[in-house]
Protein backbone atom coordinates (compact mmCIF):
# COMPACT_ATOMS: atom_id res chain seq x y z
CA UNK A 1 0.00 0.00 0.00
CA UNK A 2 1.04 3.60 -0.77
CA UNK A 3 -0.31 6.93 0.74
CA UNK A 4 0.89 10.09 -1.13
CA UNK A 5 1.78 13.08 0.32
CA UNK A 6 3.62 14.08 -2.90
CA UNK A 7 2.11 14.44 -5.67
CA UNK A 8 3.33 15.45 -9.34
CA UNK A 9 2.20 19.38 -9.02
CA UNK A 10 3.83 19.07 -5.26
CA UNK A 11 7.04 18.20 -6.66
CA UNK A 12 6.90 20.34 -9.71
CA UNK A 13 5.96 23.66 -7.05
CA UNK A 14 8.75 22.93 -4.74
CA UNK A 15 11.40 21.86 -7.77
CA UNK A 16 10.39 25.41 -9.33
CA UNK A 17 11.01 27.33 -6.74
CA UNK A 18 14.43 25.57 -5.54
CA UNK A 19 15.66 26.04 -8.94
CA UNK A 20 14.53 29.54 -8.82
CA UNK A 21 16.47 29.89 -5.81
CA UNK A 22 19.52 27.88 -5.81
CA UNK A 23 20.35 28.79 -9.57
CA UNK A 24 20.04 32.84 -9.19
CA UNK A 25 22.04 32.18 -5.60
CA UNK A 26 25.77 33.30 -5.45
CA UNK A 27 27.60 31.10 -5.40
CA UNK A 28 24.48 28.63 -7.36
CA UNK A 29 23.54 25.32 -5.39
CA UNK A 30 20.67 22.45 -6.22
CA UNK A 31 19.39 20.31 -3.23
CA UNK A 32 20.04 16.68 -3.10
CA UNK A 33 17.00 15.37 -3.10
CA UNK A 34 16.66 16.11 -6.44
CA UNK A 35 18.46 13.34 -7.84
CA UNK A 36 16.38 10.68 -6.77
CA UNK A 37 14.00 10.17 -9.92
CA UNK A 38 13.83 6.37 -11.03
CA UNK A 39 16.97 6.59 -12.61
CA UNK A 40 18.65 8.36 -9.43
CA UNK A 41 17.59 5.60 -7.29
CA UNK A 42 18.69 2.96 -9.86
CA UNK A 43 22.33 4.96 -9.38
CA UNK A 44 22.63 5.26 -6.06
CA UNK A 45 21.68 1.61 -5.95
CA UNK A 46 24.87 0.94 -7.77
CA UNK A 47 27.09 3.06 -5.49
CA UNK A 48 26.51 0.94 -3.05
CA UNK A 49 27.85 -1.98 -4.61
CA UNK A 50 30.91 -0.24 -5.59
CA UNK A 51 34.24 -1.21 -4.02
CA UNK A 52 35.08 2.70 -2.94
CA UNK A 53 31.84 2.98 -1.37
CA UNK A 54 31.85 1.73 2.24
CA UNK A 55 29.21 3.47 4.00
CA UNK A 56 26.74 0.54 2.34
CA UNK A 57 28.23 -2.43 3.68
CA UNK A 58 30.06 -1.62 6.65
CA UNK A 59 26.53 -0.45 8.30
CA UNK A 60 24.82 -3.65 6.80
CA UNK A 61 27.80 -5.40 9.23
CA UNK A 62 26.55 -3.70 12.42
CA UNK A 63 23.11 -4.11 11.97
CA UNK A 64 23.41 -7.89 10.97
CA UNK A 65 26.07 -7.94 14.38
CA UNK A 66 23.08 -5.22 16.56
CA UNK A 67 19.53 -6.48 15.18
CA UNK A 68 19.15 -9.27 17.83
CA UNK A 69 20.01 -6.82 20.43
CA UNK A 70 18.42 -3.92 18.49
CA UNK A 71 15.21 -5.89 19.33
CA UNK A 72 15.44 -7.16 22.51
CA UNK A 73 15.88 -3.17 23.32
CA UNK A 74 13.08 -1.46 21.68
CA UNK A 75 10.68 -4.25 21.24
CA UNK A 76 9.05 -2.16 19.02
CA UNK A 77 5.63 -2.94 17.19
CA UNK A 78 6.18 -0.42 14.47
CA UNK A 79 9.13 0.56 12.54
CA UNK A 80 8.98 3.76 10.31
CA UNK A 81 12.11 4.14 8.22
CA UNK A 82 12.86 7.47 6.51
CA UNK A 83 14.46 7.81 3.66
CA UNK A 84 13.87 4.28 2.97
CA UNK A 85 15.11 3.89 -0.56
CA UNK A 86 15.64 -0.41 -1.66
CA UNK A 87 15.04 -1.29 2.32
CA UNK A 88 17.63 -3.62 1.98
CA UNK A 89 19.54 -3.18 5.45
CA UNK A 90 16.06 -2.75 6.71
CA UNK A 91 15.11 -6.29 5.98
CA UNK A 92 17.58 -7.61 9.06
CA UNK A 93 15.68 -5.23 11.42
CA UNK A 94 12.58 -6.42 10.18
CA UNK A 95 13.72 -10.20 10.83
CA UNK A 96 14.99 -9.53 14.02
CA UNK A 97 11.74 -7.95 15.02
CA UNK A 98 9.43 -10.22 13.52
CA UNK A 99 11.81 -12.92 15.69
CA UNK A 100 11.31 -11.38 18.78
CA UNK A 101 7.18 -11.67 17.88
CA UNK A 102 6.51 -7.66 18.83
CA UNK A 103 6.33 -6.06 15.13
CA UNK A 104 3.31 -5.52 13.60
CA UNK A 105 3.88 -2.79 10.92
CA UNK A 106 6.73 -1.56 8.71
CA UNK A 107 6.33 2.39 7.28
CA UNK A 108 8.88 3.14 5.09
CA UNK A 109 8.80 7.22 3.82
CA UNK A 110 10.60 8.19 0.85
CA UNK A 111 10.53 10.95 -1.43
CA UNK A 112 11.08 8.54 -4.29
CA UNK A 113 7.86 6.98 -5.29
CA UNK A 114 9.49 4.55 -8.02
CA UNK A 115 12.07 3.56 -5.03
CA UNK A 116 9.30 2.99 -2.83
CA UNK A 117 6.87 1.35 -4.88
CA UNK A 118 9.77 -1.05 -5.70
CA UNK A 119 10.37 -1.87 -1.86
CA UNK A 120 7.00 -2.22 -0.50
CA UNK A 121 6.08 -4.68 -3.92
CA UNK A 122 9.06 -7.13 -2.54
CA UNK A 123 8.44 -6.40 1.04
CA UNK A 124 5.08 -7.36 1.20
CA UNK A 125 5.97 -10.34 -1.34
CA UNK A 126 8.45 -11.37 1.51
CA UNK A 127 6.75 -10.75 4.82
CA UNK A 128 3.34 -11.80 4.30
CA UNK A 129 2.27 -11.40 7.80
CA UNK A 130 3.84 -7.62 7.85
CA UNK A 131 1.23 -4.95 7.30
CA UNK A 132 3.71 -2.56 5.14
CA UNK A 133 2.48 0.98 4.68
CA UNK A 134 4.96 2.96 2.17
CA UNK A 135 4.48 6.74 2.23
CA UNK A 136 5.79 8.97 -0.62
CA UNK A 137 6.49 12.08 1.33
CA UNK A 138 9.12 14.52 2.31
CA UNK A 139 10.81 14.01 5.80
CA UNK A 140 11.83 17.28 6.42
CA UNK A 141 7.87 18.18 5.86
CA UNK A 142 5.34 14.92 6.03
CA UNK A 143 6.91 13.68 9.59
CA UNK A 144 3.36 14.34 11.44
CA UNK A 145 1.93 11.56 8.28
CA UNK A 146 3.94 8.72 10.38
CA UNK A 147 1.15 6.63 12.00
CA UNK A 148 0.59 7.37 16.00
CA UNK A 149 0.84 3.89 17.95
CA UNK A 150 3.11 2.96 20.81
CA UNK A 151 6.29 1.83 20.84
CA UNK A 152 7.60 3.06 17.50
CA UNK A 153 10.96 3.19 16.29
CA UNK A 154 12.02 5.77 13.56
CA UNK A 155 15.29 4.45 11.61
CA UNK A 156 16.99 6.32 9.12
CA UNK A 157 19.93 4.52 7.64
CA UNK A 158 22.66 4.88 5.35
CA UNK A 159 24.32 8.29 6.48
CA UNK A 160 21.67 10.10 4.84
CA UNK A 161 21.06 12.79 7.79
CA UNK A 162 24.48 14.35 6.71
CA UNK A 163 22.55 15.56 3.41
CA UNK A 164 20.67 18.05 5.69
CA UNK A 165 23.05 20.89 6.44
CA UNK A 166 23.36 21.69 10.50
CA UNK A 167 20.35 24.09 10.84
CA UNK A 168 18.32 21.71 8.29
CA UNK A 169 19.48 18.46 10.69
CA UNK A 170 18.51 20.38 13.89
CA UNK A 171 15.18 21.48 12.92
CA UNK A 172 14.82 17.52 11.44
CA UNK A 173 15.30 16.09 15.09
CA UNK A 174 13.38 18.92 16.58
CA UNK A 175 10.40 17.67 14.59
CA UNK A 176 10.55 14.30 14.84
CA UNK A 177 11.45 14.51 18.20
CA UNK A 178 7.69 16.27 18.32
CA UNK A 179 5.84 13.38 16.92
CA UNK A 180 7.68 10.82 18.95
CA UNK A 181 6.51 9.88 22.87
CA UNK A 182 8.25 9.96 25.65
CA UNK A 183 10.83 6.42 25.44
CA UNK A 184 10.11 6.03 21.52
CA UNK A 185 13.39 5.21 19.72
CA UNK A 186 15.59 6.70 17.01
CA UNK A 187 17.84 4.11 14.88
CA UNK A 188 20.22 6.49 12.86
CA UNK A 189 23.47 5.78 10.40
CA UNK A 190 25.86 8.44 10.64
CA UNK A 191 29.21 7.87 8.70
CA UNK A 192 32.52 8.82 10.59
CA UNK A 193 35.04 11.32 10.42
CA UNK A 194 38.22 9.73 8.86
CA UNK A 195 41.11 10.18 6.42
CA UNK A 196 39.96 11.98 3.03
CA UNK A 197 41.80 9.39 1.57
CA UNK A 198 39.31 6.85 2.18
CA UNK A 199 36.78 9.22 1.85
CA UNK A 200 37.08 11.16 -1.05
CA UNK A 201 37.65 8.10 -3.30
CA UNK A 202 33.90 6.85 -2.47
CA UNK A 203 32.37 10.19 -3.85
CA UNK A 204 34.65 10.25 -6.84
CA UNK A 205 34.72 6.03 -7.76
CA UNK A 206 36.88 4.81 -10.68
CA UNK A 207 33.69 3.79 -12.89
CA UNK A 208 32.64 7.11 -12.60
CA UNK A 209 28.77 6.10 -11.45
CA UNK A 210 29.15 8.62 -8.85
CA UNK A 211 29.31 11.12 -11.17
CA UNK A 212 26.55 9.96 -13.14
CA UNK A 213 24.38 10.56 -10.37
CA UNK A 214 25.61 13.40 -9.49
CA UNK A 215 24.79 14.80 -12.89
CA UNK A 216 21.45 13.17 -12.94
CA UNK A 217 20.06 16.39 -11.44
CA UNK A 218 20.45 18.26 -14.47
CA UNK A 219 18.48 15.43 -16.42
CA UNK A 220 15.59 15.78 -13.64
CA UNK A 221 15.71 19.69 -14.46
CA UNK A 222 15.79 19.61 -18.18
CA UNK A 223 12.77 17.29 -18.14
CA UNK A 224 11.06 18.13 -15.74
CA UNK A 225 11.42 21.86 -16.31
CA UNK A 226 11.28 22.01 -19.94
CA UNK A 227 15.55 23.48 -19.36
CA UNK A 228 18.51 22.71 -21.78
CA UNK A 229 21.56 21.76 -19.55
CA UNK A 230 24.05 20.57 -21.27
CA UNK A 231 24.50 17.63 -19.07
CA UNK A 232 28.24 16.54 -20.65
CA UNK A 233 29.34 19.98 -20.37
CA UNK A 234 29.08 19.71 -16.63
CA UNK A 235 31.70 17.88 -14.68
CA UNK A 236 31.92 16.52 -11.42
CA UNK A 237 33.65 17.50 -8.37
CA UNK A 238 34.04 15.68 -4.79
CA UNK A 239 35.70 17.84 -2.35
CA UNK A 240 36.48 17.38 1.44
CA UNK A 241 35.95 20.32 3.34
CA UNK A 242 38.07 19.72 6.55
CA UNK A 243 36.96 22.34 8.84
CA UNK A 244 33.14 21.53 8.50
CA UNK A 245 34.04 17.76 8.12
CA UNK A 246 32.12 17.10 5.16
CA UNK A 247 32.18 15.68 1.33
CA UNK A 248 30.80 18.23 -0.67
CA UNK A 249 30.02 17.21 -4.20
CA UNK A 250 29.28 20.25 -6.75
CA UNK A 251 29.57 20.09 -11.01
CA UNK A 252 31.80 22.53 -12.50
CA UNK A 253 30.58 23.99 -15.48
CA UNK A 254 33.82 23.08 -18.39
CA UNK A 255 33.45 26.21 -20.53
CA UNK A 256 30.64 28.58 -20.46
CA UNK A 257 27.04 27.81 -20.42
CA UNK A 258 23.89 29.53 -20.97
CA UNK A 259 21.10 27.48 -19.50
CA UNK A 260 17.71 27.92 -20.14
CA UNK A 261 15.06 27.06 -17.88
CA UNK A 262 11.77 27.14 -19.78
CA UNK A 263 9.16 26.13 -17.77
CA UNK A 264 10.53 29.17 -15.56
CA UNK A 265 11.39 31.52 -17.84
CA UNK A 266 15.19 31.76 -16.18
CA UNK A 267 18.20 32.45 -17.85
CA UNK A 268 21.00 31.42 -16.54
CA UNK A 269 24.87 31.78 -17.37
CA UNK A 270 27.50 30.04 -15.99
CA UNK A 271 31.29 31.08 -16.32
CA UNK A 272 33.82 28.36 -17.53
CA UNK A 273 35.15 26.53 -13.89
CA UNK A 274 32.12 28.00 -12.10
CA UNK A 275 30.93 25.23 -9.60
CA UNK A 276 27.57 24.82 -8.36
CA UNK A 277 27.02 22.70 -4.84
CA UNK A 278 24.56 19.87 -5.09
CA UNK A 279 25.24 17.75 -1.75
CA UNK A 280 27.02 18.00 1.11
CA UNK A 281 27.75 14.86 3.17
CA UNK A 282 28.63 15.54 6.59
CA UNK A 283 30.58 12.90 8.77
CA UNK A 284 30.34 12.58 12.72
CA UNK A 285 31.81 12.32 15.87
CA UNK A 286 30.33 10.51 18.29
CA UNK A 287 30.53 12.90 20.83
CA UNK A 288 29.24 15.67 18.82
CA UNK A 289 26.42 13.51 17.77
CA UNK A 290 25.40 12.67 21.18
CA UNK A 291 25.31 16.51 22.15
CA UNK A 292 23.19 17.24 18.96
CA UNK A 293 20.77 14.63 20.04
CA UNK A 294 20.56 15.51 23.50
CA UNK A 295 19.81 19.39 22.70
CA UNK A 296 16.73 18.26 20.27
CA UNK A 297 15.46 15.76 23.22
CA UNK A 298 16.76 12.63 22.28
CA UNK A 299 19.42 10.38 24.44
CA UNK A 300 22.31 8.47 23.32
CA UNK A 301 21.63 4.95 24.77
CA UNK A 302 23.69 2.61 22.32
CA UNK A 303 26.51 3.16 20.21
CA UNK A 304 27.52 0.42 17.50
CA UNK A 305 30.72 0.59 15.47
CA UNK A 306 32.52 -1.80 13.32
CA UNK A 307 36.13 -2.60 14.09
CA UNK A 308 37.65 -0.36 11.64
CA UNK A 309 35.14 2.88 13.29
CA UNK A 310 34.14 3.78 9.80
CA UNK A 311 30.24 4.58 10.37
CA UNK A 312 28.40 4.64 13.47
CA UNK A 313 24.91 3.34 14.44
CA UNK A 314 22.81 5.19 17.23
CA UNK A 315 19.83 3.60 19.29
CA UNK A 316 18.56 7.08 21.01
CA UNK A 317 15.56 7.64 23.17
CA UNK A 318 13.24 10.35 22.94
CA UNK A 319 13.31 12.01 26.58
CA UNK A 320 11.85 14.86 27.68
CA UNK A 321 14.79 17.90 27.50
CA UNK A 322 16.11 19.29 30.91
N1 LIG B 1 18.19 4.37 3.38
C1 LIG B 1 18.73 3.81 2.15
C2 LIG B 1 18.72 4.83 1.01
C3 LIG B 1 19.66 5.99 1.17
S1 LIG B 1 19.67 7.02 -0.28
C4 LIG B 1 20.12 3.28 2.41
O1 LIG B 1 20.59 3.42 3.54
O2 LIG B 1 20.73 2.73 1.50
C5 LIG B 1 18.76 8.40 0.31
C6 LIG B 1 17.27 8.15 0.21
O3 LIG B 1 16.60 9.25 0.81
C7 LIG B 1 16.76 8.07 -1.23
O4 LIG B 1 15.92 6.95 -1.37
C8 LIG B 1 16.02 9.38 -1.45
O5 LIG B 1 14.95 9.26 -2.35
C9 LIG B 1 15.57 9.69 -0.04
N2 LIG B 1 15.40 11.13 0.23
C10 LIG B 1 16.24 12.14 -0.05
N3 LIG B 1 15.75 13.31 0.40
C11 LIG B 1 14.55 13.01 1.00
C12 LIG B 1 13.56 13.78 1.67
N4 LIG B 1 13.71 15.10 1.81
N5 LIG B 1 12.47 13.15 2.16
C13 LIG B 1 12.32 11.79 2.01
N6 LIG B 1 13.22 11.02 1.37
C14 LIG B 1 14.33 11.61 0.90
C1 LIG C 1 22.19 9.00 0.64
N1 LIG C 1 23.44 9.56 1.10
C2 LIG C 1 23.75 9.16 2.48
C3 LIG C 1 24.58 9.34 0.19
C4 LIG C 1 25.87 9.90 0.82
O1 LIG C 1 26.83 9.14 0.91
O2 LIG C 1 25.88 11.06 1.24
C5 LIG C 1 24.34 9.96 -1.17
C6 LIG C 1 25.54 9.87 -2.04
N2 LIG C 1 26.11 10.87 -2.64
C7 LIG C 1 27.14 10.44 -3.34
N3 LIG C 1 27.26 9.15 -3.18
C8 LIG C 1 26.24 8.75 -2.38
Amino acid sequence: MLEIHLDESDIDRELRADVTTGLTAAPKWLPPKWFYDARGSELFEQITRLPEYYPTRTERSILAARAPEFARLTEAKTLVELGSGSSEKTRLLLDALLRRGTLGAFVPLDVSDSALADAVEGLSADYPGLAVRGVVGDMTRHLHHIPDGDNRVVAFLGGTIGNLDPAERAKFLTTLRGVLHEGEWLLLGTDLVKDPAVVVPAYDDAAGVTAEFNRNVLHVINRRLAADFDVSAFAHVALWDADREWIEMRLRATSAQRVRVGELGLTVEFAAGEEMRTEISAKFRRAGLEAELARTGFALRHWWTDPEGLFGVSLAQAVTAA
